[in-house]
């Protein structure tokens, strides 16, 4: 079943007749929280991968030249790491807009620290996207990411917040860690 079905039959009845709900972040949403919340935990999804798969024409790069960001693979055996936010319904409309370029919400269970479980939302965005990147190598991801820039600033800076944003909430992601080294080495090199 593809993300768009799975949206398709689940998104509308997440929020119907809630007060909150739990939305997790694994990108942008860990280190900036530009939203209401009402109270904000470390969690993980299961059988989720971050990938840097997702063209940005509206935030990291331009219709034109497209930066490269976050989003969830389904990848059976892997934990995600990441923050969730218990917010009010209302920020869907704010985050809606936010996120509109190609990523749909979905339901997902969530596990906290502690080890107590709830039900979450999660912003994804599927191969079926017309932003959709796809895969490549990790050097190339950093080349891209380094040339890359946006209303919302440049591309490495999205990189390197998220890199140093999972570093200092414990989660390791061996992908985030080895683009985030790419682009360092380049760094190193260029200078
Ligand atoms: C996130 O941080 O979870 C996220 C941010 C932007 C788009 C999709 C997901």
């Amino acid at each position: 079943m593809s993300v768009n079905t799975i949206e398709h039959n689940r998104r509308q009845n997440h929020l119907a007749g809630r007060d909150e709900v739990w939305l997790f972040g694994y990108g942008s949403l860990i280190y900036k929280a530009d939203f209401a919340f009402l109270e904000h935990r470390p969690a993980t999804i299961e059988g989720w991968a971050r990938r840097f798969w997702q063209g940005s024409h509206d935030h990291r790069g331009t219709p034109d030249a497209p930066g490269r960001v976050v989003t969830l693979i389904e990848s059976s055996g892997e934990t995600c790491g990441g923050m969730a936010y218990r917010v009010t319904p209302g920020v869907f409309e704010h985050l809606d807009h936010r996120e509109k370029n190609g990523y749909l919400r979905l339901v997902t269970p969530l596990t906290f620290a502690d080890g107590s479980t709830a039900e979450g939302l999660v912003y994804i965005a599927g191969p079926d996207n017309d932003a959709w990147l796809g895969p490549a190598p990790e050097t190339e991801i950093a080349a891209h990411i380094a040339r890359s820039r946006g209303p919302s600033g440049a591309n490495r800076d999205y990189l390197l917040c998220l890199a140093d944003a999972l570093a200092e909430l414990g989660y390791r992601d061996a992908h985030v860690e080895a683009v985030a080294h790419a682009l360092r080495t380049r760094d190193s090199a260029v200078t």
